[in-house]
């Protein structure tokens, strides 16, 4: 599979600060996965016992936090934007991570090319990029093809954790999930593992309601 002509992320240039710009030259080469060929995660990970892959981390808020809660399990981070990324390299020197890595790339087209199938045992998707008007619709990471490529990805009894602030897209959700067999689930409670981001922050002070869902691969 190519790469999308049609992109879930905005192009927002990568400004860092001093801080970012540092931590990107001492630490993304300790943290990153290079990619190649297909990705063996038990090299990448070879003491965790399991791994869950976070689409969008966006400034690593969550993806940290929920590291270092759960140091049996390994996190790749994938993202477009290298100023977030940077952020979560900030965040992994000041905590000391040892169960994070990072990938710079579309989340699509690394899942279709890079992760090998029956391989995840979750992934994390928060707060994708609503994209609202309808002639963006065809933006939205969550399209019926991405459910179906995740649930080859996922192994049998592995999960998806969705949450978004814009009910229509949490609407749109809820189908096309309910329209793939492979999964079972649906609206869940928020997970008291779900710390709080910038980006959630902006919409609840915008007066937005936030879904959380889970899916399970059957
Ligand atoms: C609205 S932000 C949310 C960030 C973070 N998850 C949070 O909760 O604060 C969505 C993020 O997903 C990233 N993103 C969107 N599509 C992506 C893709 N196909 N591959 C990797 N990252 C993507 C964007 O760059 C952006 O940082």
């Amino acid at each position: 599979m190519e790469r999308a002509s049609i992109r879930s992320y905005t192009l927002r240039g990568d400004r860092m600060t001093r801080a970012q710009s540092l931590a990107m030259s001492q630490s993304w080469d300790k943290y990153c996965v290079e990619i190649k060929s297909q990705l063996d995660l038990s090299q990448i990970f070879p003491d965790k016992s399991q791994v869950i892959l976070e689409i969008g981390s966006g400034m690593g808020e969550a993806t940290a936090a929920i590291a270092q809660a759960n140091p049996q399990t390994g996190y790749v981070a994938i993202e477009m934007h290298a100023p977030g990324l940077a952020a979560l390299l900030i965040l992994i020197n000041q905590l000391e991570l040892k169960n994070v890595k990072l990938i710079r790339e579309d989340a699509t087209y690394l899942l279709a090319n890079f992760i090998p199938d029956n391989s995840l045992a979750g992934i994390h998707l928060l707060f994708p990029d609503p994209w609202p008007k309808n002639r963006q619709h065809k933006r939205r990471i969550v399209q019926s093809e991405f459910v179906e490529l995740i649930a080859n990805k996922l192994k049998p009894g592995g999960f998806i954790h969705i949450a978004t602030d814009w009910q229509p897209y949490a609407d749109w959700i809820r189908d096309r999930f309910a329209a793939n067999l492979k999964f079972t689930g649906g609206v869940v409670d928020r997970p008291s593992w779900r710390v709080l981001s910038k980006f959630e922050g902006q919409g609840l002070r915008k007066g937005h309601l936030v879904t959380d869902f889970r899916y399970v691969r059957v």
